[in-house]
């Protein structure tokens, strides 16, 4: 599952940003072979002892078939944040770090037609590899990007996207909405709320044509770019979402007295299942964790959707989901690190 990568290259980004090159070496790189969007987890041991895992999107291009030889991810100091801090830090090359090879379905494969991001902050990452993979594999298709940023300062990868659209200038078109600095006309000051956004995407590009909308970066972001495309009549199926942060999301507990006490959890991983009493107030993650040390996982917090297992029998209640699209709730998806048991009998499948 974990390897350990060598760390080419740390390159600083801001203040408070780097840009982590990791080795490949040739045994793992089909191993390694990813679509544009997808992410790696890291795992690190904290100095307390305690386990920790992130998750950080590609932002290289896609545009190896064997598989790539380097990664790079973005990786910004979040306040609190023990891993970035070691990332931005004190990580240097040479270090090895484990990394789990790319997941995630937040991702566009080259295709033809018109795609459209909005990103936040560091959410420009999976869209930098998703972009500069199309622009440079699909002559057909073409980009509309809506960045939003604190400053210029503070902007991740601010001239790597310039370069993109320097090679790419009739297809990339760009928009950067800088909250703290004096705009250019037409865009406003301040945050994008979905008043702005609702009267904005409009007059940058035809909406109703745009085959993928990709929504990267702060849950207010998100939410207000979602009101604002609904408004406007895009399908949902269209609309993509990937949150940054668990902490902004809100969260609703199930009540004690519905969850099922004495209640067991049946798991397949890896092909072998076992089942397990549940202790009282754990997730099923983290019962599965306590006897299967490989169960599936990185943010716990029901962001990144790592832990997604099918529910085959039995209820649950989700704290929270902020991977899982309606889709997936109806094929019987759950997320393991949010489930909690309704029914005395619950089997999940994490391999389906
Ligand atoms: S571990 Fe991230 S959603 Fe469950």
């Amino acid at each position: 599952m974990f390897h350990p990568l060598r760390v080419a290259r740390v390159d600083r980004l801001t203040d408070d940003a780097v840009a982590l090159t990791l080795t490949v070496p040739p045994a793992l790189r089909e191993e390694f072979r990813f679509i544009p969007g997808q992410h790696l987890t890291f795992r690190h041991r904290a100095a307390d002892g305690t386990e920790l895992r992130r998750n950080y999107s590609v932002c290289t291009p896609a545009d190896a078939p064997a598989g790539p030889s380097e990664l790079t991810v973005g990786v910004r100091h979040i306040t609190g944040g023990t891993f970035s801090a070691h990332v931005v830090k004190e990580v240097a090359p040479g270090d090895t770090l484990d990394v789990m090879p790319p997941t995630g379905r937040f991702t566009l494969a080259p295709r033809p037609g018109h795609f459209a991001a909005v990103t936040g902050g560091s959410g420009i990452t999976p869209v930098l590899s998703m972009a500069a993979t199309l622009l440079a594999t699909e002559p057909e298709a073409r980009f509309t990007l809506l960045r939003a940023d604190r400053s210029a300062a503070s902007t991740m990868f601010l001239e790597e996207v310039a370069d993109l659209k320097d090679r790419h200038p009739g297809r990339l078109q760009l928009v950067h909405a800088l909250s703290r600095e004096e705009q250019q006309a037409g865009l406003g000051s301040g945050r994008l709320d979905a008043a702005r956004i609702t009267a904005l995407l409009p007059a940058l590009l035809p909406v109703g044509t745009v085959a993928g909308w990709y929504l990267c970066g702060p849950l207010g972001l998100i939410d207000a770019t979602r009101q604002a495309l609904r408004d406007l009549g895009v399908d949902r199926e269209r609309v993509h979402t990937e949150l940054f942060h668990a902490d902004d999301a809100p969260a609703a507990p199930a009540p004690a007295a519905e969850t099922a006490t004495d209640a067991t959890v049946t798991a397949t991983l890896d092909g072998r299942s076992g089942s397990w009493p549940v202790q009282p107030g754990e997730t099923l993650l983290e019962t599965v964790l306590r006897n299967r040390a490989d169960a599936p996982y990185a943010c716990k917090g029901g962001v990144c959707g790592t832990c997604r297992a099918h529910l085959v029998r039995g209820e649950v209640h989700m704290d929270r989901n902020f991977a899982l699209e309606p889709e997936e709730l109806e094929a019987g998806y759950v997320l393991a690190c949010q489930s909690h048991p309704l029914t005395g009998q619950v089997e999940l499948d994490f391999d389906a």
